[in-house]
């Protein structure tokens, strides 16, 4: 089983979003898939509650029972734990960086963001673990022209000493409505941008953790 732990420091970033999103991608793709909600706040899990079809397993958590949940989930054979986490304290933050395989640092393109972006790289890297930077509520582009925004946070982030997705995420209506009915973008709006988008981390991160049909296949065959 692999864990993916979805950081940032600020609140509001996207944390929950992209939990969600990637965790129903996953679960979508058929990979047993848990997500651990480790936030008091409780939104991932408000999000999964208001969900009509099935889903991931939901397990409303606590940093400190982390490595536990991790155990237990490996044991009930799941593929892909992903941890919603919460912007604060730093331990609960640390927690989910150490139980992970790949943390997802979470990044708008305001400074603050970059900011404290570059500092979760540095704690990820310092705990020897991989790290992939998401930039995420990127305005669109305009007259077919990025942002300067978008074009100065891109530059910032590569000298944060992990690699930037291959996709970032465009600030899209469909990412707050599919939420509001528990679902994620690629059953909201399949052949939307935003399913566009998550479809392509989805598949990023299912290589970088070995999740992929082939992956999964090689197994199988022994
Ligand atoms: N790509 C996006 N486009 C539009 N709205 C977004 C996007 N990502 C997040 N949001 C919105 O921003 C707010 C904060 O997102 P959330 O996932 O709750 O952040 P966090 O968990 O980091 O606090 C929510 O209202 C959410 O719907
Ligand atoms: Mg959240």
């Amino acid at each position: 089983m692999k864990t993916l732990a979805v950081i940032s420091r600020k609140g509001g970033a996207g944390k929950t979003t992209l939990s969600v999103n990637l965790a129903l991608a996953a679960h979508l793709a058929g990979r047993r898939t848990i997500l651990a909600d480790i936030d008091p706040q409780r939104s991932a899990s408000d999000v999964l509650r208001g969900r009509a079809a099935d889903g991931p397993v939901l397990l409303e958590s606590s940093a400190g029972k982390l490595h536990q949940a991790r155990f237990h989930a490996e044991h009930e054979v799941f593929d892909l734990m992903v941890v919603d986490t919460p912007a604060a304290p730093d331990a609960d933050v640390v927690t989910a960086v150490n139980v992970a395989d790949l943390c997802l640092l979470v990044c708008r393109p305001t400074f603050l963001d970059i900011a404290a972006v570059a500092r979760s790289a540095e704690a990820v890297r310092r705990l020897g673990k991989s790290g992939l930077i998401v930039l995420n509520q990127a305005p669109a582009k305009r007259g077919g022209v990025e942002p300067s925004s978008v074009v100065k946070a891109a530059e910032a982030l590569r000298f944060c000493g992990l690699p930037l997705a291959v996709v970032g995420l465009r600030s899209r209506t469909a990412f707050q409505q599919s939420i509001a009915h528990g679902r994620s973008v690629l059953e909201w709006e399949p052949a939307g941008a935003a399913a566009q988008e998550i479809g392509r981390l989805w598949s990023q991160v299912a290589t970088q953790l070995h999740l992929t049909e082939a992956d999964l296949a090689a197994v199988r065959a022994g």
